[in-house]
Order: C-alpha cells, then sequence, then structure tokens
C-alpha cells in the first residue's frame, strides 16, 4: 500500500498521485478515450476500447483484490490528467509478472508526471509479490522509451511491423524490469 503524494510538475503546477478507487470509474473512462484518441502510439481506437463506465468499475474492483495489481492515477485540482496501470498475471506460474500500462491527457505530456507515476509504481510493485514488470511499446515511440530507460527498463527484443495504422508499419519493443 502507499500513500497518496504530491510532487511539482516543471510547469510549476502541484499534483496528487493515489490509488484509484471504484469512484473513479467515470473519470477514468473518459481519461482513457481521451488519450487514446490523441496517441498516435495506442493500438487502439476509443470505439474498440472494451470497458464503459460500469465495466471501467468493475474492472477498479478487482484490481483492488489482486495483490499484484494496481491503478495509480495523477489529478490536479480539475480533476485527472494521468494513469498508469499494473495488471499482474493471476496464473501461478506467472504470478510474479505484471504489464504496465500509461496514458496521460495530451495538455499534461512532457510536465514529468509520467516520470512521477512510474516512480510510485516501482516503489510499490517492489513491495509486493512482483519481481518482474513487462512493456510493450511501440519502438517508435521515443517519449515513451526515453521514460521507460530512465527507469532502467531493458529491452528485450523487436517484432517488426507489429503493429500498422493504414499504410504505415510500427515496431514492437518488449520492455522489462527486474524489481
Ligand atoms: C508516454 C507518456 C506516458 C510519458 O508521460 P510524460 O508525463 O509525458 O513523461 P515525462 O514528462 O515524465 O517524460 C519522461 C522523459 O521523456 C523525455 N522525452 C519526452 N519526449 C521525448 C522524445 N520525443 N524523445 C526523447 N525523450 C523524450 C522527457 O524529456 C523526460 O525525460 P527527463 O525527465 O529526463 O526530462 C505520455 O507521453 C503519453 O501519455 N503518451 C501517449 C500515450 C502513450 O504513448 N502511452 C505509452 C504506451 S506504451
Amino acid at each position: 500500500m502507499i500513500k497518496s503524494s504530491q510532487h511539482t510538475c516543471k510547469n510549476g503546477e502541484v499534483i496528487t498521485i493515489r490509488i484509484a478507487s471504484t469512484k473513479d470509474a467515470d473519470s477514468l473512462n473518459a481519461l482513457k478515450r481521451s488519450y487514446i484518441n490523441t496517441s498516435d502510439y495506442i493500438p487502439l481506437t476509443a470505439k474498440e476500447y472494451k470497458y464503459d463506465v460500469a465495466g471501467e468499475s468493475e474492472m477498479l474492483s478487482v484490481v483492488d483484490l489482486h495483490q499484484n495489481s494496481l491503478v495509480l492515477l495523477a489529478e490536479n485540482e480539475n480533476g485527472l490528467i494521468g494513469n498508469a496501470d499494473l495488471t499482474g498475471y493471476q496464473r501461478k506460474a506467472m504470478h510474479h509478472v505484471a504489464m504496465l500500462g500509461m496514458g496521460m491527457d495530451i495538455a499534461w505530456r512532457n510536465q514529468g508526471i509520467g516520470s512521477f507515476l512510474l516512480e510510485r509504481v516501482i516503489v510499490w510493485a517492489k513491495q509486493s509479490p512482483l519481481q518482474i514488470i513487462c512493456l510493450d511499446v511501440y519502438d517508435e515511440n521515443t517519449a515513451a522509451k526515453a521514460l521507460y530507460l530512465k527507469y532502467g527498463f531493458i529491452s528485450y527484443g523487436i517484432v517488426p511491423g507489429y503493429f500498422r495504422h493504414g499504410n504505415q508499419s510500427y515496431n514492437l519493443n518488449r520492455m522489462m524490469l527486474a524489481l
């Protein structure tokens, strides 16, 4: 369990990072749908995103039951601006592994909030049963890769042409952090 924490962004604004609860379902769903629509490097359209608000709420209550899963939120006084999720595998053989996903409202990128979130995720993960955090990132997503490399993630392989947007192909980079 980690307490909520306050952080000063590059623009001087103070934001809070805290663990999500089912009360956040509505605003978390809206946040994800907005950054899915404004990122070139998420292999999903807002239409394809599987959760409505009820589904998001159900997901948050399931995460709460899993010792190897977490949803962390970044917010200011106007509402949510970013999130980072650890989805731990529930199979016995992979219970020590979680997949990381994260995103930021477009107006709040490059303000250091991704770094604050990832720092807190790693603190939490080190106190959990997790030993490995994995993630899949577009190899062309230089901003996200810079963030992951800064926190010690290592690339374990590239799958060429894994993603396609129209005629354009992108490569998948599988990265991991040993805790
Ligand atoms: C990827 C993302 C979560 C990063 O969050 P963020 O709040 O913008 O990250 P930060 O501001 O903490 O920046 C992290 C580092 O990347 C660096 N960076 C940013 N853009 C960069 C670029 N194009 N090339 C190289 N480095 C870059 C920043 O300078 C910063 O390093 P520093 O702290 O040493 O200055 C955010 O950009 C985002 O939501 N993107 C859209 C969704 C997405 O791609 N999610 C990830 C899917 S795997």
